[in-house]
Formats: structure tokens, C-alpha cells, sequence
């Protein structure tokens, strides 16, 4: 696992083109899932939900159009300007404000949020169980974390076919397309393969406190969605 210090120069270096290569490397299948992490949330209009790891809003942003009220937080002072720049050119940028916050020290008090979400954050930070419980931490009780990250695919076949282009096409692409001398896309599957499976960080979720966790694999189990209840 990279230091906290090597995982903020190395989203502020692909920050520029962090969106474009998002939606071209998912084949904008991203967008799809985020809506979906929002309705597993049960977020209702007005609702305060906390958006860690944010980067550039989009699952903030996702979040906002469903009605509630956002905060997005991430450490990479240049993918919150560009969230910033986003929010303000939408209907809903009122009920959003991004700032910049280390997911491992949320500046908040406990029980703030109804809803405290991150969408491919939670594997880039450096203790997994210490956000983990960050996040709990600032989730009222009865409120829900949600976790959407890629995750490993259960199925043999999925596991090979998404493998292979996520160790052998999505690295080449991804670095060189960056704009920038960077290997963040070969970190990627990497990371991923690094992180907990599903039912792991099922595990992990509850040992931070939260009950009633429960996971839905999305695109054949690429990635999955995560929701626990703070007791
Ligand atoms: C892969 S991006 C995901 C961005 C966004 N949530 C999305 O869905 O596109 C991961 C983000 O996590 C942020 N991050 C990683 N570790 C963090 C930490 N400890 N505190 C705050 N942000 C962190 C990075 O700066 C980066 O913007």
C-alpha cells in the first residue's frame, strides 16, 4: 500500500484528466453504478450526506441530484477545484459544497451525516479500517455507509475475460493517455487486487461497528456496492 503522501501526488498529477479517462476506461459504465450506490443508500430529499475521497464530485454530485445535501471531501486540493468547477455549472450546485479533508481525520463531529458514501476511495487509503471507522464515526445512528468500489470478480470466466483488460489494455491506455509520466493506471488493478473481496470487506465493515451489512456485485462483479447501518 502506497504512504497517504504517494497517493495524493499521484492523483494530483492525473487530476487534469481524471474524468475523461474515468468514463472512456468504464466505457461510462461508471455513471450507471454511482446511480445505483445512490439508490442502495436510501437517501431521502434533504438528507445530509458526507462524500469521502470525492475526488472530482461526481458521486457527490450523483448524490445532490437525488435530493440530498453534500459535502464532498477529498485530500487532493486540485481534484476539489475541479469538483468545485463542476458543481457550480450544475441546478442542484446549491445543496453541494466540496472541501479539502483527509478521509482519515474527517474534520466533523460524530453523528453528523444520514448518509456517509465513497465511491473508488476506501482502496487508496492507507489504513482501510481506520476510514472504515471514519466513516462510521461521523454517520448519525440508523444512517448508512455506502461503499462502491471494483472489487474481484466472484466467477472464474468474469475474472479472466475483465483481468485481462484491466492488467494488459487498461494500464497502457490509461498511462499514456494521462498526459502525464505516471504508472496510476497500472497501480489500479493492482490496488484492486490488493483489496478485499467483497465478503471481506463485508467483514471488515462490521468489525468498524457497522450491523445489517449487505453487498450487491454490479457488471458481473467488477464492482460491488457496500451498505452497513450505524447502530
Ligand atoms: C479513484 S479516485 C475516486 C474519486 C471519486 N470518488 C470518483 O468516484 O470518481 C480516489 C480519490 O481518493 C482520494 N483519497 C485517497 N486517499 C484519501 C484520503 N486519505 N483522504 C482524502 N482523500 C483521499 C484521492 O485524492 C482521489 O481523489
Amino acid at each position: 500500500m502506497p504512504t497517504g503522501e504517494a497517493v495524493r501526488a499521484m492523483f494530483d498529477a492525473i487530476a487534469p484528466r481524471y474524468d475523461f479517462l474515468n468514463h472512456l476506461l468504464s466505457a461510462g459504465i461508471d455513471r450507471r453504478w454511482r446511480r445505483v450506490a445512490v439508490n442502495l443508500a436510501q437517501c431521502k430529499p434533504g438528507d445530509r450526506v458526507l462524500d469521502i475521497c470525492s475526488g472530482t464530485g461526481d458521486l457527490a454530485i450523483t448524490f445532490a441530484r437525488a435530493g440530498a445535501r453534500v459535502t464532498g471531501s477529498d485530500f487532493v486540493n486540485s481534484m476539489v477545484v475541479r469538483a468545485e468547477a463542476k458543481r457550480r455549472t450544475i441546478p442542484q450546485g446549491a445543496a453541494i459544497r466540496f472541501l479539502v479533508a483527509d478521509s482519515l481525520q474527517l474534520p466533523f463531529r460524530d453523528g453528523t451525516f444520514d448518509v456517509v458514501s465513497v465511491g473508488f476511495g476506501i482502496r487508496n487509503v492507507e489504513n482501510l479500517d481506520a476510514g472504515l471507522r471514519e466513516m462510521r464515526r461521523v454517520c448519525k445512528p440508523a444512517g448508512r455507509v455506502v461503499i462502491l468500489e471494483f472489487t474481484t470478480p466472484p466467477a472464474r470466466i468474469v475474472r479472466g475475460v475483465f483481468g485481462f483488460y484491466f492488467h494488459h489494455i487498461l494500464p497502457r491506455v490509461g498511462n499514456t493517455l494521462a498526459g502525464v509520466r505516471t504508472d496510476a493506471y497500472t497501480y489500479l488493478p493492482h490496488s484492486v487486487d490488493t483489496f478485499p473481496a467483497a465478503p471481506e470487506l463485508a467483514k471488515r465493515m462490521e468489525c468498524a461497528g457497522l450491523v445489517n451489512i449487505q453487498y450487491r456485485y454490479l457488471a458481473g462483479g467488477v464492482a460491488a456496492v457496500h451498505v452497513g447501518f450505524c447502530k
